[in-house]
């Protein structure tokens, strides 16, 4: 019996799973509730940047599906897929940014790309664990947060001060 402290949830596989709410599941590959509150698009996420932005919004809006997906109770074949989509989304976005930065000469774009280098190292790291260990609970919370975490702090820290650049720059 696996004890999972603070996540409603289900372990893929065929094993007995006892949640927080004391509910016991038996050979299941479904999700339960997850407790962890969505990520709201707010104008403080906002850069001002319309390509930038968009991405930004699909980005959440992805974050959020995969957490509605364990909450609703989909199986782990549906909540799998999100999570690759969120992964190649990231990367796309990243590139996108970084060509942004180098056609307007961003100063600050080293700083910028290592950041983006770096979470994508972290994302990596967290992809090979669900391919190896499937979306378990744990880890789809541990992904959901992680990547959430870092989105809006890199946001409101980074990416807006690289919109503004942008848009002196007219790029
Ligand atoms: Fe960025
Ligand atoms: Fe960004």
């Amino acid at each position: 019996m696996e004890i999972l402290p603070g996540i409603t949830g289900l372990a893929k596989g065929r094993r007995n799973v006892q949640c927080s709410n004391m509910v016991q599941y038996r050979d299941h590959c479904t999700f339960t509730k997850i407790s962890i509150m969505p990520i709201t698009w707010t104008s403080a996420l906002e850069t001002g940047h319309p390509t930038i932005d968009a991405q930004h919004k699909d980005l959440i809006a992805t974050v959020d599906k995969l957490l509605e997906a364990c909450q609703q109770g989909q199986a782990v074949d549906k909540v799998g897929p999100t999570i690759d989509y969120l992964v190649s989304y990231t990367k796309r976005h990243f590139t996108e940014e970084e060509s942004l930065m180098l056609k307007s000469n961003y100063p600050d774009s080293a700083e910028h790309r290592n950041l983006h280098v770096a979470f994508l190292q972290v994302v990596a790291d967290m992809h090979a664990e669900l391919q190896k260990a499937g979306p378990t609970p744990t880890l789809v919370s541990k992904i959901v947060r992680t990547v959430s975490d870092w989105l809006i702090s890199h946001i409101k820290q980074h990416d807006t001060k690289l919109a503004a650049h942008l848009k002196i720059a007219n790029t």
